[in-house]
């Protein structure tokens, strides 16, 4: 039976990890998957996370399942950290929330639960949007439909297209935004466009999917969740994937949270119902483990403090790379110019070249990224750059 099955292609994103593996070239650089990385291309674990580790190691005395919904104290610090203190939705016992196995656990089970609410339902995603998105949202049932939001040639925002687009989606149809540090272009919403989406979610009464996995690789912690909040002040529906695999590094524990804003407390406690019913079916319950590190972490001021401090220099020095590429390809004479990338926010920096450039400059160099043109920014170091800007003009 199972020979019906044909072998498929690698995975856009991680197929190139496997590629870069297996290069034998010394000097490769890889750009590819979306994992911050040190001057030394190490991914180390953050000092706050591995001072919970030890806490957690010496208060933890079973193994028992956790509850369905998971950590209660991650679930309530994530949501403190997402929504802010005293959002009005927290404090009239309006969201419905659940730890999920990474954020990707948390978009699958937010579709599926999608799904239950109306089986025809429509989720419009930006075109681009992160590779994944589309399996995680199809494979559960629902229509992808996309809506206008890069522009390659100007490597800005296409808004006015953009809300063009969304002005006409149905009620009812489910708009998916990111949060912050869009995945793949960086280039994200000013506070007046997320304005003006607001305007027209309240016009049109569809419903925005954020997802939000890179906060505090913007602009800062509080800052990249001004379009979250102000969505989630406004509306009596929003609904949320988190992720802790970036700004935590707990990528490999799997550690992300699905959140439902509802409209009153009654139809919380059947959401919640209803999540928790459809991860059930899926996997149970999610893995305790990463949660219960950031439920150590964010309540625990002097820990919080310094994952704050952490994540502040995580985000400063990609922005320093940033500045440091497009100086170095302006120096080597580069034909395009790329200021634009540091204007572009978070991990991912689209460099608006073309597929046959990136393949080009794979082949040909062993630097490694997304077809697309996205590059991973925490990839480029100091040692690196001059050789990642000299692959880059030679193809160009
Ligand atoms: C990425 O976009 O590179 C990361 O989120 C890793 C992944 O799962 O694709």
């Amino acid at each position: 039976m199972l020979e019906v099955l044909p072998q498929l292609p690698a995975d856009p994103i991680l197929g190139l990890s496997a590629a870069f593996k297996e290069d034998t070239n010394p000097h490769k650089i890889d750009l590819g998957v979306g994992v911050y990385k040190d001057e030394n291309g190490d991914t180390p674990i953050l000092s706050s996370v591995a001072k919970a580790q030890t806490l957690l190691l010496e208060k933890e005395t079973t193994k028992t399942y956790i509850t369905p919904q998971g950590v209660q104290g991650y679930i309530d610090g994530m949501l403190e950290l997402i929504l802010g203190k005293g959002h009005p939705a927290l404090l009239e016992d309006r969201v419905a929330a659940v730890q999920a196995p990474g954020g990707c656990g948390a978009l699958r089970i937010l579709s599926e639960l999608l799904k239950r609410c109306n089986p025809d339902t429509t989720v419009w995603v930006s075109d681009p949007t992160w590779a994944n998105h589309i399996p995680l949202i199809g494979n559960a049932g629902l229509n992808i439909e996309t809506y206008p939001y890069f522009d390659k040639d100007t490597a800005g925002i296409k808004f006015a297209q953009m809300a063009e687009c969304l002005a006409k989606v149905k009620k009812g149809d489910v708009v998916l935004l990111h949060g912050c540090c869009h995945n793949p272009t960086g280039a994200d919403l000013t506070k007046e466009q997320w304005h003006a989406v607001l305007d027209i979610a309240k016009d049109r009464g569809f419903l925005p999917f954020i997802d939000i996995a890179y906060q505090g690789f913007g602009d800062g912690i509080e800052e990249d969740a001004y379009g979250v909040r102000l969505l989630t002040q406004n509306l009596p529906e929003v609904i949320i994937a988190a992720s802790c695999s970036k700004n935590f590094g707990l990528y490999r524990e799997r550690v992300g949270l699905a959140a439902m804003i509802t409209a009153n407390s009654t139809i919380k406690k059947s959401i919640q119902s209803q999540i928790q019913f459809v991860a059930r079916g899926i996997y149970s319950m999610p893995p305790s483990y990463g949660g219960a590190l950031v439920d150590i972490i964010l309540n625990d001021e002097e820990l919080k403090h310094e994952w704050q401090n952490e994540v502040n220099d995580m985000r400063v020095r990609m922005q320093s790379l940033r500045e440091l590429l497009v100086n170095k390809l302006a120096e080597k004479g580069a034909q395009k110019d790329f200021s634009f990338v540091t204007s572009q926010k978070g991990m991912f920096s689209y460099l608006c070249i073309t597929p046959e450039q990136v393949q080009a400059v794979r082949d040909k160099h062993s630097v490694y990224f997304v077809n697309s043109s996205r590059v991973n920014v925490a990839g480029i170091s100091l040692k690196n750059v001059d050789q990642l800007a000299t692959a880059l003009v030679d193809v160009l």
